[in-house]
């Protein structure tokens, strides 16, 4: 079965980056959310990475206005799936919308077509429980930044079928991606790793162990990682991270409890890159002051 529409639900951190690799991939792609203001935010962001991608060579003029004539936004998710091939849910970490936000993808897309979870934790035969269709559902794990991130996990459920993995791996390797198989277990094999280490940084901070910027400079540079794990928390979203320990707390237990540090974050706000200020600030324009 050849795909040539997908529909990306949610135009956040994540979606955004979905969509862009899906439209420069050659899939007609519609990216939905409930916010005007995401959706704007969204394709402004999109055009900038083209502008770097063209001065830096990697993309052409004539390849980024293709990859913006496949791409289109909606604000009414009924009427975005209604005739689409594929879809990929990326909305919020949190069971309850992503139950509602399924079973409405279920009840409006045509009932062949596959269910793909952006979601870095929940189970994927609890996410195809909400459906009709749990064959057909299964977690399609991007990384973040999507347009630079080689790899896909493919997370099975119980009832995932061969050929909705078979579809999803096509798919990822339009877009230019590596896959890896995973069978369900909460948080995979990548979320369930840098959720583990993500939270002991924050327990380090709050114990006060290093500084911040020393605690990723000892990750990157004694244990070889490309990005400290203070420095990937900002940029992943302490509330996406929240969640995530939140979930992997609840289902693997006592070692993933978040750090009350990083619960305070949260609840202050400082989500990260996206709000301007997280561990770090980026309230120059976006750039890190505090490198
Ligand atoms: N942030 C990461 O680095 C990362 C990496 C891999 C996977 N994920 C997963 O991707 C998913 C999305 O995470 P994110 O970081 O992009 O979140 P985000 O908070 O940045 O964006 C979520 C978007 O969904 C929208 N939304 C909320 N309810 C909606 C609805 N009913 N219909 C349509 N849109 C709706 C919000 O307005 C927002 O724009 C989560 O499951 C997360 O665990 C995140």
């Amino acid at each position: 079965m050849t795909i040539n529409k997908i529909t990306v639900v949610g135009a956040g951190v994540m979606g955004r980056g979905i969509a862009y690799v899906s439209a420069q991939a050659g899939f007609e792609t519609t990216l939905v959310d409930v916010s005007l203001e995401q959706l704007n935010n969204a394709i402004e962001e999109m055009r900038k990475l083209a502008k770097k991608a063209i001065s830096k060579g990697k993309l052409s003029e004539s390849e980024v206005s293709v990859l913006f004539s496949n791409l289109h936004t909606s604000l009414d998710l009924v009427d975005a799936i209604k005739e689409t091939e594929y879809v990929i849910e990326a909305v919020p970490e949190k069971r309850d919308l992503k139950k509602s936000v399924l079973e409405t993808i279920d009840q409006y897309a045509p009932k062949h077509i596959v269910i793909a979870s952006n979601t870095s934790t929940i189970s994927p035969t609890e996410l195809g429980s909400y459906t009709k269709r749990p064959e057909q559902v299964a977690a399609m794990h991007f990384f973040n930044p999507v347009h630079r991130m080689r790899l896909i996990e493919i997370v099975k459920g119980l009832e995932t079928n061969a050929e909705t993995v078979s579809i999803i791996r096509e798919v990822a390797e339009k877009m230019g991606k590596e896959t890896v198989e995973v069978n369900e277990f909460p948080g995979f094999v990548t979320s369930r790793i840098s959720a583990m280490v993500g939270n002991e940084a924050f327990y380090m901070l709050q114990e006060g162990v290093a500084t911040a910027e020393d605690i990723d400079k000892a990750i990157k540079l004694g244990l070889n990682y490309p990005m400290g794990p203070l420095e990937l928390g900002d940029l992943v979203g302490l509330d996406t991270r929240l969640n995530n320990l939140k979930y992997l707390h609840e289902t693997l237990g006592e070692k993933f409890r978040p750090a009350p540090l990083l619960e305070q974050y949260v609840k202050a706000g400082r989500l990260g890159r996206k709000t301007g200020r997280g561990v770090y600030d980026y309230t120059n324009n976006g750039e890190r002051v505090n490198k």
